[in-house]
């Protein structure tokens, strides 16, 4: 493998599989076009960043690709099948799981119960089993708290599991986010600004957690605003600037790159 194939996590980019693949996704909010003709290829084992200005289109492209809203147009392939993001609960099913930049836990709910919430959208009882607590979705009930409780600990916050989550504090509820995401057992974790509000320390400790996720065979999708975090983190990186994709590459690339560079300082945002 030569130097300049291999990218930050050792991964030669062109000899892996891709996992999605988005193109010409175009989203208009009444005279705004907040999408236009975006495009991303994400492959198996990346963790993939998505930066630019506040604005840019970030959350929804995020937005599109998980069924919240209806691209006006695009081409949407997962794992070189045809897919289409129409509704949440059938993304959370093809595989694809993500975390919000405005939090989105049940704050009256405890830790463990948001986990377990997630975990139902891949059981066979499912929620109406579970209210109606039929043995099978007993047994079941039991294996949710349990894998629940596995990735309270996974993600750190285990000692809160029977807080309420409104109760953690920020960058812990972004940590409960994660583990509620993971619970369905994503093959595509896409986190929007996971760091937002995060300290120094807690942005390390994040960037470890992230990295166990990739280790542990999850592709990663990443807004971030911590270009530090970016640039650690990710292997490759496409910028979106007013809704449009103006740069894809390695982040040393993107970095250098004058239209990036003149959007973050000069572009007057
Ligand atoms: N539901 C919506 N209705 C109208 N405008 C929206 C909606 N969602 C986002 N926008 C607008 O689309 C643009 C892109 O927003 P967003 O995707 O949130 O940007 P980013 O996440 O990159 O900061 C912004 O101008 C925003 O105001
Ligand atoms: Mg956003």
């Amino acid at each position: 493998m030569s130097a300049i194939m291999q990218d930050a996590a050792g991964v030669a980019p062109s000899a892996v599989p891709v996992l999605l693949a988005v193109q010409g996704v175009n989203k208009r909010f009444g005279g705004l076009q907040a999408l236009s003709d975006v495009g991303i290829s994400i492959r198996r084992g990346q963790i993939y960043g998505l930066i630019g200005p506040n604005g840019a289109g970030k959350t929804t492209f995020f937005n599109v690709i998980t069924g919240l809203y209806q691209a006006d147009s695009g081409t949407f392939e997962l794992d070189g099948k045809p897919y289409s993001p129409s509704a949440p609960h059938e993304v959370a099913r093809a595989g694809i799981a993500r975390t919000f930049q405005n939090i989105r836990l049940f704050g009256e709910m405890t830790a463990l119960e948001n986990v377990m919430v997630g975990r139902h959208v891949r059981t066979h009882a499912g929620v109406i089993g579970a209210v109606l607590r039929t043995p099978a979705a007993r047994n079941e009930e039991a294996g949710i708290r349990q894998r629940a409780m596995e990735l309270l600990d996974y993600v750190g916050v285990s000692r809160y599991a029977d807080f309420r989550a409104r109760t953690l504090s920020y960058g812990d509820q972004r940590r409960l986010e994660i583990a509620r995401a993971l619970a369905t057992d994503p093959v595509l974790l896409a986190l929007d600004e996971p760091a937002a509000g995060m300290n120094a320390t807690e942005k390390v400790s994040l960037r470890g957690l992230l990295e166990n996720i990739s280790r542990d065979g999850r592709t990663i999708l990443l807004i971030e605003h911590d270009v530090k975090l970016v640039m650690g983190l990710c292997n490759e990186v496409t910028v979106l600037d007013y809704g449009k994709s103006i740069a894809q590459g390695v982040p040393a690339d993107v970095q250098k790159n004058p239209a990036v560079i003149d959007a973050y300082l000069g572009g007057g945002h």
